[in-house]
């Protein structure tokens, strides 16, 4: 099975907040943070698996502090840990406060990818080599989160089973 260092995966995003970008609050907008999460960790999951990857799941998305236009932020992504065609991919939002130079962590999430052939059907995914502090740490620790989102995936197909689709107005 071929393998690749998670360094390989990584990906940076560091851009300014601006008018478009923000809610009534004049802090940043939640769907355009998400938006720009799964860009970002789609781009690590493909620099893996060089095929198709498709999200499969976003675990959620933690706002831990508000974004202003006064922050630069920055999007840091990488795959954590694999299982045989799924790879999860770490999102860490860090905004620096371009007056005074405070970093801070402004959210993170876990998103899940899949591995795809041609025919759509999931293929085997490289392994990754985790080799810092951080990156052990989320590799030591993804196979449990993998385990709540087995579980997680089920019930929501029993949820999706009860739910009607039919329109109001029908
Ligand atoms: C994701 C998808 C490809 C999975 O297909 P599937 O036929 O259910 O495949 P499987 O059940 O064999 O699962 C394949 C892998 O995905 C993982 N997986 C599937 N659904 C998952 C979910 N909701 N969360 C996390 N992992 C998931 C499985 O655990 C499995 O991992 P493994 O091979 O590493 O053990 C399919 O559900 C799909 O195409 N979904 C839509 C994806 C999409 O359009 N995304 C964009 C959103 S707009």
């Amino acid at each position: 099975m071929e393998q690749k260092f998670v360094k390989e995966t990584r990906c940076i995003k560091i851009s300014r907040v601006f008018p478009p970008d923000v809610n009534n609050h004049n802090t940043m907008f939640g769907g355009k943070l998400m938006s720009q999460i799964d860009d970002i960790a789609s781009i690590s999951a493909s620099k893996l698996c060089r095929v198709t990857a498709v999200t499969a799941s976003t675990d959620s998305v933690d706002f831990l502090r508000p974004i202003r236009p006064t922050d630069s932020v920055s999007l840091e992504s990488f795959v954590t840990w694999t299982g045989k065609t799924s790879m999860e991919v770490f999102v860490k939002v860090i905004t620096e406060n371009l007056r005074t130079g405070k970093r801070d962590i402004a959210a993170t999430s876990f998103l899940t990818f899949v591995g795809l052939d041609e025919t759509n059907m999931p293929v085997p995914v490289p392994r990754v080599i985790p080799e810092t502090e951080e990156e052990k740490k989320l590799y030591e620790t993804a196979s449990h989160r993998s385990e709540m989102r087995r579980t997680r995936r089920e019930a929501s197909k029993k949820f999706a089973d009860f739910l009607l689709t039919k329109y109001p107005w029908e």
